[in-house]
């Protein structure tokens, strides 16, 4: 009896979809989409709604310089920007990156190989001369680093046309930099990097404020200190798993 029922289901299955070839691909498509849904949909209502997490700030203009180099010398392709909530990685890395904590990064920079550490949560780490001396020889930081050296960093000097047309393309996109912001951002690419070129001469390097290595400094100590303001101050959503 269940034998007869079972060829019976095949038969109507054969007959009234399989048969029919465009059914068929209309039907399977939308079984196959379901997946893709269900991810994607979640993405665009949790940065939509009134709830989106106000403690992540869009990048400054001189920290959007040096997320611009970073993407250009690849650096993504031996760092992450995950750090996954497992044991191993919270001793290691820090606490573990939160969603809203992406909300701003435009391309996502996430990287999927570790030939260095996740990054994450760098910012502050180092102080801004380590990472001078480390981008010029990582060997001098780190013996036996594996990390190319990148001297021109040192050399090259950033455009800050370019970077308001990055910070113009931004907003475009939906970071909401203001019309003081983008007309100001020379003049703010200039404050920034003073504070850098400062901190850099109490630590004997000398160097002018337009060069790229500054820039990437900025960025990378900005990197992971606003989710973790928010994280002591409990400002990440409260729906989170419990460790
Ligand atoms: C070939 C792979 C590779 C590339 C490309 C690379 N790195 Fe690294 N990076 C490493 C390795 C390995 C380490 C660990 C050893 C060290 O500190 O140098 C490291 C360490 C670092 C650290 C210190 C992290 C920590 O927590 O100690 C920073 C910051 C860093 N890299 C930034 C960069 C930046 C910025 C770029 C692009 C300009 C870059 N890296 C490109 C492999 C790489």
């Amino acid at each position: 009896m269940a034998q007869t029922q079972r060829s019976n289901d095949q038969r109507f299955h054969r007959r009234a979809l399989e048969s029919k070839a465009g059914l068929f691909t209309i039907v399977t498509t939308l079984a196959i989409s379901v997946g893709g849904i269900v991810e994607i949909v979640p993405m665009f209502t949790a940065t939509a709604g009134p709830e989106r997490p106000d403690w992540v700030s869009p990048y400054t203009p001189l920290e959007v310089a040096g997320r611009d180099i970073y993407v250009r010398e690849g650096c993504y392709v031996c760092h992450s920007q995950w750090v996954r909530p497992m044991r191993a990685e919270l001793l290691r890395y820090g606490e573990w990156s939160r969603a809203g904590e992406y909300r701003y990064d435009r391309p996502f920079l996430l990287g999927s190989r570790r030939i260095g550490p996740d990054i994450h949560r760098v910012g502050r780490k180092y102080p801004d001369a380590w990472h001078y001396e480390h981008m010029r020889d990582p060997r001098t930081t780190t013996p036996g680093s594996v990390m190319p050296p990148y001297p021109w960093l040192l050399e090259r000097t950033i455009d800050a046309e370019d970077v308001a047309a990055s910070v113009r393309a931004l907003r475009r996109a939906g970071t909401p930099y203001s019309d003081q912001d983008v007309a100001n951002v020379h003049a703010l690419i200039g404050t920034q990097a003073d504070g850098i070129v400062q901190r850099l001469a109490e630590a004997g390097i000398q160097t002018e404020a337009d060069r790229e290595i500054v820039a990437l400094i900025a960025f990378l100590q900005r990197l992971g200190r606003d989710g973790r303001r928010a994280i002591e101050q409990g400002l990440t959503s409260p729906t989170e798993p419990a460790r």
